[in-house]
């Protein structure tokens, strides 16, 4: 037995030194290696610059896992990404453009080559999501699911929204009663968590009371990717989808129980209908002409589910960075204070007409969001062979595009002295004297967030909620401005993920 398994290796090592099995060998070795040189030399060829690719993980800066906004950084400063470079994402040809004129073409004037977000999210619940969906399968979508988000139907939702911020507004009273300072970043968690339960799943969450609540939880599955999840999406990312299917699916298993939870809502409203105008009724209240429901039972799980997933982070982001610049600028703070008196005062109270009736505010959320866009680059994939304007450069079909949100928002020839927090940057004047694509936080085109409107409102009631009865200052642990951020992060996030601040009352304030 012992002498097989000596001999039986020497025997393959012997075939293999043969000279048929060596010529191929050495045939395959050098279409392997002209093949990736070939890649390596995708961007060159084209006679687009770029930083040089190397094995294996394409173009490497600092260590391949270096933080994404440094990475975008050095692409948009130092390789000529501020108006066009490429790279290789491991194999995956990447063109980076930074030219706004560019931008505008991509996403406007030649949508039908980049029609696509990106294909994966790491599992296969994700599927029938608005952002995942093709062609005319998204136009559809898209037409049927853009009335959810009209004035009119956010005006509908203004009084969830409004009970919602007022536990928020609460909370932090308490939580400076009973710790002597808050935690922004987890509070406008709750609150965001809160307001997208009650508006796409009909669901009375109330993480103020308790955050580990079965939504809470399973809801931080999914925004706070455990490890496991994270095997399945870089899996999808490197490898094709046909083996990387094989990854286990742990979406699928959190999707679940989203799934349950809207599956019963639409069972009880079927049976007993509801004069709740929410997301989720908004949606299955789609009818065509023959008064049948247009969504599915599934797409209205993927969509709902999709809400939570593009809709907590980011706007819980937003609202956290904006608490971070009005503790760290007093002066601005107070102007956000004295219009919120004024408005609350001319339309009687915090309605959603006094929301909309404040743009010193409205500024100070474009400013926060242009210093800290919580998704630091817009993505598209080319469909459709496509040449650059005014150059032969042809860019083939599958190409990945990045344009640089977080970069752009930081040029200091776009904006002069880029860090500092100035809202007048957002004056009506100021904003015309700009390219419309040097402020894309929302992205821009069709693909653009279907959500934008809403986001801004809810951000608006919260901060309106608080800031009417509570000044927010720093705390002595408070980060330095400006905000370090996590390099591991997908969106733009606070490094250690905590923002301490005061939240003082106002009339304590300004003793
Ligand atoms: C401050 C908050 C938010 C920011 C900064 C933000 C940003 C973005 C960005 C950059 C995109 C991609 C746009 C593009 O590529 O042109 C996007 C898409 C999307 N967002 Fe938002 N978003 C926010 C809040 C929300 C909320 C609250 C929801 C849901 C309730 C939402 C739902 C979506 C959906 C469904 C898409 C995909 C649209 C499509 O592919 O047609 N977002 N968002």
């Amino acid at each position: 037995m012992l002498g097989w398994l000596v001999t039986a290796p020497l025997a393959v090592l012997r075939w293999l030194i043969s000279p048929i099995p060596l010529t191929v060998i050495a045939v395959l070795a050098a279409w392997a290696y002209y093949s990736i040189s070939k890649r390596l030399d995708f961007w060159k060829s084209r006679g687009v610059p770029g930083p040089k690719p190397r094995l294996p993980w394409g173009t490497e800066y600092g260590s391949p896992f270096s933080a994404v906004t440094e990475f975008e950084s050095w692409l948009y400063n130092e390789h000529g990404g501020k108006k066009f470079c490429g790279f290789l994402e491991l194999q995956q040809p990447v063109l980076f453009v930074g030219d706004l004129d560019l931008i505008r073409a991509i996403t406007i004037k030649d949508f039908e080559h980049f029609p696509n977000q990106r294909d994966h999210l790491g599992t296969d619940f994700w599927k029938e999501t608005l952002i995942l969906l093709k062609g005319a399968e998204w136009k559809e979508t898209r037409a049927v699911m853009s009335p959810t988000f009209s004035a009119s139907k956010l005006k509908a939702m203004h009084q969830l929204t409004l009970d919602n911020a007022q536990n928020l507004t609460k909370y932090l009273q308490k939580q400076m009663k009973e710790e002597g300072q808050v935690e922004i970043k987890d509070a406008f968690g709750r609150f965001t968590m809160d307001n997208i339960a009650a508006c796409a799943f009909g669901v009375d969450c109330n993480s103020f009371v308790d955050p580990n609540s079965q939504f809470a939880k399973n809801a931080a599955k999914f925004t706070n990717f455990p490890p496991i999840m994270m095997l399945r999406f870089v899996a999808e990312t490197f490898l094709p989808y046909s083996i990387a299917r094989w990854f286990p699916d742990y979406g699928l298993k959190v999707g679940a129980f989203f799934a349950d939870v809207v599956m019963k809502t639409i069972a009880h409203r079927e049976k007993n209908p509801s004069s709740t105008r929410d997301f989720l009724q908004l949606l299955m209240d789609t009818k065509d002409k023959d008064g049948k429901r247009i969504l599915s039972d599934s797409s209205i799980v993927a969509q709902s589910s999709l809400f939570l997933v593009a809709g907590y982070d980011t706007t819980s982001m937003l609202l956290t960075f904006a608490g971070f610049c009005l503790a760290l600028n007093q002066e601005i703070q107070e102007r956000v204070q004295q219009e919120i008196d004024e408005a609350l005062e001319r339309h009687g109270g915090l309605t959603y007409e006094a929301i909309q009736d404040m743009p010193y505010l409205d500024r100070v959320i474009s400013e926060t969001l242009r210093l800290y866009p919580p998704a630091t680059r817009m993505e598209r994939v080319c469909a459709k062979e496509y040449t650059l304007p005014d150059t032969d450069i042809q860019i083939p079909a599958g190409t990945l595009v990045y344009m640089p949100v977080f970069a752009m928002h930081r040029d200091p020839e776009l904006y002069p002295d880029p860090l500092q927090f100035d809202p007048d940057r957002f004056l009506p004047e100021e904003k015309e004297k700009r390219h419309p694509c040097a402020y894309i936080p929302f992205g821009n085109g069709p693909r653009n967030c279907i959500a934008m409107r809403f986001a801004l409102f809810e951000a608006k009631v919260a901060l309106v909620s608080v800031l009417r009865e509570l000044t927010l200052k720093p705390a002595p642990e408070t980060p330095p401005h400006p905000m370090p951020l996590d390099p591991d992060a997908f969106l733009t996030t606070p490094k250690d993920r905590k923002v301490p601040l005061l939240a003082v009352p106002r009339q304590a304030a300004a003793q």
